[in-house]
């Protein structure tokens, strides 16, 4: 698994903290973020994470500003991207299961880093569960997006 990682200037530390748990995996990080000190838009660092994953470069991606919400929006207006923004664990799972979610976003100003790493390990691990129900929903929300 490869996953691509991004951050606005208000999570680089909740973003290197992420950064270093995954790699404490094994897992490979691509950083699309702005580092400690830096400034940089939460549309840019979406784009540039969202884009990873709809390459096919990066399984899932892992977004990070103020709130989420920023990056939710941002990372939602991309074909392809089924983003959620999350502050608590169950959400953080059944975006997995239920929705496909291949980005998962959330605030350093709303959640400390214990309930970040909580939210990772759980949207990181969960399977879409395939049911033909989900799916179905799933491609109705592909239809409105190919519809524009
Ligand atoms: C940046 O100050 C802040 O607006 C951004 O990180 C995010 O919370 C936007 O949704």
């Amino acid at each position: 698994m490869k996953i691509a990682i991004g951050n606005d200037h208000a999570a680089p530390e909740l973003k290197l903290a992420v950064k270093a748990h995954l790699e404490e995996k094994g897992i490979e990080v691509v950083d699309m973020g702005c580092a400690p000190g830096e400034k940089c838009d939460y549309p840019d660092a979406a784009a540039a994470v969202c884009r990873k994953v709809t390459g096919g470069e990066c399984t899932l991606g892992i977004l990070i500003c103020g709130t989420g919400l920023g990056m939710s929006y941002a990372a939602n207006k991309i074909k392809g991207i089924r983003a959620a923004c999350c502050s608590e664990v169950f959400s953080a799972r059944l975006s997995r299961e239920h929705n496909d979610a291949n980005v998962l976003c959330f605030g350093a100003r709303v959640i400390g880093e214990g309930t970040a790493l909580d939210l990772v390990d759980a949207f990181i691990s969960t399977p879409f569960s395939g049911d033909e129900r989900h799916q179905r929903r799933i491609d109705k929300i592909t239809a409105l997006e190919n519809e524009g």
